[in-house]
Order: structure tokens, then sequence, then C-alpha cells
């Protein structure tokens, strides 16, 4: 895709962004796999959920999303009626190619007795056909309160359906797919890095394999290892994430070192998100001023993919074992519950 850019340069750059922003009425989100100075001109930056919850809860008429396709969709089903704006439309995610929507339905098909929990690292079309949305941030919460005997497809992401599975005890028929990011962490570079630094713990992302996990000393999402590695007492800290995230945690606590757990032999890139790195200053500063490229989707696709993903904001918000989850209802999404509202066979309420 061709994306226009200016020669606009540095301070004339970042003032043209904030008066577009104040003209536009936008509000900027960045996920912490952003540049450093993308996130230090965001309105907010957070880990999926927070970041669906802010665009659920923004009372700006424009969402300038930077971060990947799926989380400005996400922005757009929970915000229909404001126009979401990323800065570069090629910004994808390798578990969304990996779950294409008519193989997953099909998937579903071949197994009517299961209920779909399914990452938010989908396709708006996969999350139409899904029950529950849930981010690395909620889905433990969320699986809490789903009953013992419903049985669960998990996708796409095989390594935290999988993290899931064995820290719940919980049998899912998981999707096999990955994300190149994490799944690129180098075992023997960590290795490497633990015998430099005995006394660093490791921050790992539920999306890394398990030879990654089973060395770390706290799994969680984003923000989790950003407060992890912020509260922990340690002074330096091993991060197995995308290493971008290593600038809030600087900024916060220049006094720690951070350490990025390296990809393949240490000497590629490849911990680092190719698709969140396409967003540029440049970039953002060209969709505010032309408003796209703007994410547009079908309104059947968005009525469909909002109820789950409401069902994700009401679950993640309760405390952990109180919800009833029962049938499935894949076979019926007319289920006669209006969008927006928790079905209650789901909800327990
Ligand atoms: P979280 O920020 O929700 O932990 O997600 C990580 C990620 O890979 C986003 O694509
Ligand atoms: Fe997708 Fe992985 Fe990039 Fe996150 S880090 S957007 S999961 S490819």
């Amino acid at each position: 895709m061709t994306v226009q850019t200016t020669s606009l340069k540095g301070p004339d750059l970042l003032g043209e962004i904030e008066r577009l922003k104040r003209e536009r009425n936008a509000v900027i989100l960045a996920h912490y796999y952003q540049k450093p100075e993308i996130q230090d001109l965001a309105d907010f930056v957070g880990d999926s959920l927070d970041l669906s919850r802010k665009a659920a809860a923004t009372d700006a008429d424009v969402i300038a999303f930077c971060g990947v396709r799926f989380m400005a969709e996400t922005a757009k089903i929970l915000s229909p009626e404001k126009t979401v704006i990323l800065p570069d439309m090629d910004a994808g995610c390798s578990l969304e190619d990996s779950c294409p929507p008519d193989q997953f339905a099909a998937f579903r098909a071949a197994h009517p007795d299961h209920i779909a929990l399914t990452y938010i690292n989908c396709s708006a079309a996969v999350k139409a056909l899904s029950d529950v949305i849930v981010t690395s941030s909620s889905a433990k919460i969320i699986l809490d309160q789903i009953p013992k005997d419903q049985k669960i497809i998990f996708g796409p992401d095989r390594h935290l359906g999988g993290y899931l599975a064995r820290h719940t005890g919980r049998d899912m028929l998981l999707w096999p797919g990955i994300c190149i990011v994490h799944q690129a962490f180098s075992e023997t570079e960590l290795l490497k890095l633990k015998a430099e630094h005995p006394d660093a713990p490791v921050a790992a992302h539920p999306e890394c394999p398990p030879h990654i996990i089973d060395h770390a000393d706290h799994v969680g999402s984003t923000r989790s290892i950003l407060d992890f590695a912020l509260s922990s007492p340690a002074q330096t800290i091993l991060v197995a994430t995308e290493p971008h995230i290593i600038h809030q945690m600087e900024k916060a606590a220049p006094g720690k070192l951070f350490i990025g757990v390296p990809g393949g032999d240490g000497n590629c890139n490849c911990n680092m998100c190719p698709y969140m790195a396409l967003n540029t200053l440049e970039k953002l500063y060209v969709a505010l001023r032309d408003l796209k490229p703007r994410i547009e989707l079908s309104p059947e696709v968005m009525e469909r993919a909002r109820v789950p993903l409401e069902r994700m904001l009401e679950m993640a918000g309760r405390t952990v074992g109180q919800g009833d989850v029962g049938m499935p209802i894949i076979e019926d999404k007319d289920d006669g519950v209006p969008p927006g509202e928790i079905d209650p066979r789901i909800s327990g309420d």
C-alpha cells in the first residue's frame, strides 16, 4: 500500500500533530510496542484491555490508533459512531493471519458443543464468530467464570491457550496460531543472560512458547510486565516481550536496568514487531490531516463482534468465579439479546 507522507520534521511535525488533534477533537491511543516518540505524544498508552476500555469510553470524535489493525478494529466496534484511523493499514498481526474466518467457522462447526473463547488478536470477522473475547490480562479471570464442564475452543494463539490450560488444568481445543515475535525468543540467549545476571527476574508475555515461559518469574500482559518490572525490588529485569515497552520502564525507573531478551542468535531484530513498527509520526500526521486510512467494517460484522467484546469488558471487570457460563451459543447468534447486553446464559445474571 502506498502511504502518503510529509516533509515536516521535529518540533514542526509534533506541533502540527497537536494542532490537528485539537481541530479534529481526536484522542491518540498507543500500544506499548509503539516507537518511543509515538508513546510520548499519545494521550494514553496501554495493553489491549486498557486500550479497549479507553476506546469504549472516550468522548473524542476521532480515535487515532497507534497499534495494529485488530486493535483499531476493536476501537471501531466498541465506538461505531467514531472515526477510527490507523497510521498504516498494513499494520497486521501474525496471529490474525493464522486464523482465516472461513477456516475458523469450519472448526467451530466441527465442534458444536464447544464455546469459542477467542484472543483479541484476530480479525473482526473471527470475533463475530466467537462467544467471548479475551486479552492476555483478562483471559484467566474470564476462564475462571466458565463452568468446568463447558468445552472450549481457544484461538488463535496456541501458546497463550497452552499456558492457560497448564495454569488452570482446563483442557481446551487450541487453534495452532503463533506470534512471530514471541516465538522468536531464544532460550539459549535467555540462559546466557540469566547466567550473566543471576539475580535478575524474568518477566515474559504468555504469547511466548513454553521453553521461555518455563524460565519466567512473572507471566502476564504488557501492562502487568510493566507493573512487575517497576514494583520488583530487583535492580535488573530480563524482559521477554517486544522491547519497545522498555521505554516506559526506563521513564518510570531510570535507575534500574531493563534488558530485552534477544531473538534468534542474538543478532537479529526478530524480537521487534514488524507490524507495530510500520506506524510513524509522519504517517500519524497524514492520518490526522486526511482522516485516513480509516477503519471501515460492515455493520453486520460490527454488531456480531460487539457482543463477545462487550462480554469481555463485562466479565473482565468481575470478581473471579462469579459467572456461570453454560450453553454454547454458536448456532444461534440471534439470541434475542440486544447488542451491548450480556447474554444471561453467559453472564450468570
Ligand atoms: P497485551 O498488550 O494485551 O499484553 O498484548 C500484547 C500483544 O502482542 C499485542 O499484540
Ligand atoms: Fe501480533 Fe505478535 Fe505483533 Fe502482537 S507482537 S501485534 S501478537 S505479531
